[in-house]
């Protein structure tokens, strides 16, 4: 019951706007992996454009407009570890097209009051996220220690 309840709160908590539900796009990436999109060349930017002045590991939970703690984008591992949830909130592809994140507005610098509007990713920079990540999750990386 306990799990039942939590399940339903954290549903009932995600995704602002856009009338649907946070839904998986079903992104499959191709085989063999074309490596066009990259952690450098979109995954970085992106992030960096739309997401991080919310969720960086660098910013206390009073600073990130109510971005949840463990949702860090200013890092590979950060996104990683939750690529599932980023492409259900931001992600397009041939199951849905989810456009819950970024929320409607934003600070002008991190940790400040929401001010302006955010910057919306296209439809096509969203369907580039779910196929990114889609790729990224299982690509080979060296361990570090
Ligand atoms: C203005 C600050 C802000 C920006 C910018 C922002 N978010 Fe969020 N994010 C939030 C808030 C607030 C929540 C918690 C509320 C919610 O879940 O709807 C959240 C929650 C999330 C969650 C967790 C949802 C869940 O409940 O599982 C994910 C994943 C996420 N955001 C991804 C992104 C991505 C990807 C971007 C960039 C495209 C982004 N966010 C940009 C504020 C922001």
């Amino acid at each position: 019951m306990k799990i039942l309840i939590s399940t339903l709160l954290s549903l009932a908590a995600c995704g602002p706007g856009d009338g649907g539900e946070p839904t998986p796009t079903e992104t499959v990436c191709p085989s063999p992996d074309p490596n066009t999109l990259t952690y450098e060349n979109f995954g970085r930017p992106f992030m960096e454009k739309y997401c991080t002045q919310c969720h960086a590991s660098t910013l206390p939970r009073s600073m990130r407009n109510g971005a949840p703690l463990f949702h860090d984008f200013d890092s590979l591992l950060g996104v990683l570890q939750v690529a599932n949830h980023i492409d259900e909130q931001a992600g397009h592809g041939p199951n849905a097209e989810n456009s819950f994140m970024p929320p409607a507005r934003c600070p002008a610098e991190p940790g400040e009051a929401p001010t302006t509007d955010c910057m919306k990713p296209s439809a096509e920079e969203r369907r580039n996220l779910a196929l990114w990540l889609a790729c990224e999750v299982d690509r080979p990386r060296a361990v570090r220690r």
